[in-house]
């Protein structure tokens, strides 16, 4: 249309009395090639103005179809996926969380039938429970129940993990002991008192193999095990990335050890990075972008937890 109006002001053109003219004048004047041949101006044969309508048409036709195409392959966002192997001669070494399943200490806690029916009702057992707790019974704000429930607070209830005769009895990397306290702290999950490697002290390795890396030697003191996390007894433990969370639940993640077992865990690193929305990310979920609204960097956990 807008060529067709651009010709009708060009100054060249006559005055133009009816639509026929005005189609002719167009047909000579346009800059699209072929439309030139529809005009009937010269006499042309009739079949001759048929076969290039035909070509006309198709090629338009043809070009909006392409256009159409085009516009939907751009708003379904293809993906591109680009994948390398990157050899590295030393890897900074991951994080690994460590917890007892019976984390609480039986020795520590007072030997009552309410406070006993209190861990009851949160232990995995609680299913079978025909107790409720009375939460009005002094005995509960007697015991610090009402207390502000600091890590300190928390951990009286729970076997010491760092302090001499606690879980950690000595950690060497390298074949040299480490520092307990400055490379490991203690970090409560919902359902227990673990420890985790620092994430300020990053170690790094360029061994393969099990003598030189992390080794634990741990003590469970089952003889103090009261309600635990789990039905059985022993330690799960986890390898992650220093700013993930630790995440036993689900996800297939962690290694669970019996007691009196030693066991060693290889682990290959992958690392993904996604792109943030419109791109999906997981199945058909969406990521935020790789920063939180704090700057921080964004990981796949905290992906799946959005
Ligand atoms: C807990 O108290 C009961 C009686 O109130 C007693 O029979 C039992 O031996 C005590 N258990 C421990 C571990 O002290
Ligand atoms: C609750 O269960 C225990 C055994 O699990 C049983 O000894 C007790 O009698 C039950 N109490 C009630 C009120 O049903
Ligand atoms: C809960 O404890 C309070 C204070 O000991 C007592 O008066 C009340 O009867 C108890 N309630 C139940 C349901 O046992
Ligand atoms: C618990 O902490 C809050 C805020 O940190 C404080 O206002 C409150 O008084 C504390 N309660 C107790 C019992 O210490
Ligand atoms: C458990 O508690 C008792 C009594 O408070 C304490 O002597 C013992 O060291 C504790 N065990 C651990 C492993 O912390």
């Amino acid at each position: 249309m807008s060529t067709e109006n651009k010709n009708i002001s060009t100054p060249k053109t006559g005055p133009l009395d009816n639509i026929g003219d005005l189609w002719n004048d167009f047909c000579q004047n346009t800059g699209f090639h072929g439309v030139n041949k529809l005009s009937g101006i010269t006499g042309r044969h009739k079949i001759r103005l048929l076969l290039w309508t035909c070509v006309i048409l198709s090629c338009g036709i043809y070009l909006i179809v392409r256009v159409a195409e085009e516009i939907k392959t751009y708003y379904r966002y293809p993906t591109t996926m680009t994948q390398y192997t990157k050899l590295q001669n030393e890897i900074e070494f991951p994080s690994v969380t460590v917890c007892n399943l019976n984390s609480l200490n039986k020795s520590a806690i007072k030997n009552d039938s309410r406070i006993d029916n209190y861990y009851f009702n949160t232990s995995p057992f609680r299913m079978n429970s025909n107790v409720t707790t009375n939460w009005s019974d002094p005995i509960f704000e007697q015991e610090g129940f009402y207390l502000n429930q600091t890590l300190e607070y928390v951990m009286t209830n729970h076997k010491d993990i760092l302090d001499p005769g606690g879980f950690l009895v000595d950690a060497n990397f390298h074949l040299s002991y480490l520092d307990v306290k400055k490379y490991f702290k203690v970090k409560l999950i919902p359902r227990g008192a673990c420890f985790t490697s620092n994430p300020d002290l990053k170690l790094k390795t360029n061994h393969v193999g099990s003598i030189f890396h992390l080794r634990l030697m741990l003590n469970l003191d089952s003889a103090n095990n009261y309600y635990g996390s789990s039905y059985g007894e022993g330690l799960k433990f986890r390898v992650h990335d220093s700013n993930e969370d630790p995440f036993f639940e689900g996800d297939g993640g962690g290694f669970y050890v019996e007691p009196g077992r030693e066991v060693f865990a290889s682990m290959r690193k992958t690392r993904f990075e996604y792109l943030p929305k419109p791109f999906e990310a997981i199945g058909n979920m969406f990521c935020r972008d790789h920063t939180n609204d704090d700057g921080s960097q964004y990981y796949r956990s905290s992906c799946i937890k959005d």
